[in-house]
């Protein structure tokens, strides 16, 4: 990534043709699939690491009021924003270490790994313990994570995101063990109510990709 260049602000304006539209389509079938499994019901939701605002938009044409989209990525917003305009979707520019919603909501999702930008399990625990403040009792956190509990476990591993020779960023992720998931979860407020494998796409070898359903009781 070139000096001075966040994670995504180049990528912004072509991560839909280069990735997200065909994560979408994995992201809300298995979402769906998890609402259906935990009988998820909400009225009010927040995706946290909203990139381009697809599952915004998703959430949207649920029926779900108020949605807030959560980035950190100033350009990756402005994609969310043109895209949602018009639907009544709210847009907050946040770290989600900090995340400070202006009420709590029903469904908090945070998708596509961006837990894994998380580089050290403090950082975990901290953004855990964000999302149960920012839930309604009851409330349901939906997050996926690279988990990988061999060679990988702990290591931070750096992504090209687009091809060489073009305009690209490298992005550093950490794939987590299950252990450290589970001990970020212990006192964060959030109680696990499920742990699923997601079976596309397919992380590299020793690792998994799983989404996790956690409740603030
Ligand atoms: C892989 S993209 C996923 C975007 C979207 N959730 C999707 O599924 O298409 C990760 C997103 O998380 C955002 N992100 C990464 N770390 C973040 C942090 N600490 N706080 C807020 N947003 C973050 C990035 O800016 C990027 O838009």
């Amino acid at each position: 990534m070139p000096p001075g260049a966040s994670p995504y602000e180049i990528l912004a304006d072509r991560y839909d043709a280069l990735l997200g539209d065909r994560a979408f389509i994995r992201l809300r079938r298995s979402f769906e699939r998890l609402v259906r499994r935990h009988g998820l019901v909400f009225r009010s939701a927040a995706d946290v690491g909203c990139g381009t605002g697809t599952f915004v938009a998703h959430l949207r044409s649920r029926g779900a009021h108020p949605v807030w989209g959560v980035d950190r990525s100033p350009r990756m917003l402005a994609q969310a924003l043109a895209k949602n305009r018009g639907n009544g979707a709210r847009f907050l520019l946040q770290d989600l270490r900090v995340l400070r919603l202006p009420h709590p909501v029903a469904l908090l999702t945070c998708q596509s790994d961006t837990l894994n930008y998380l580089l050290v399990p403090s950082e975990l625990r901290t953004a855990l313990r964000a999302f149960a403040h920012a839930l309604e009792p009851g409330g349901h956190a939906v997050f996926d994570m690279i988990v990988g509990d061999g060679p990988h476990a702990g290591r931070v591993r750096r992504v090209g995101v687009a091809r060489p020779g073009t305009p690209y960023e490298i992005h550093e992720q950490r794939a987590y063990t299950l252990d450290e998931v589970g001990a970020a979860l212990v006192g964060s407020g959030l109680r696990l109510r499920g742990v699923h494998r997601v079976a596309e796409p397919r992380p590299e070898g020793g690792t998994v990709r799983l989404n996790f359903v956690a409740r603030r009781p």
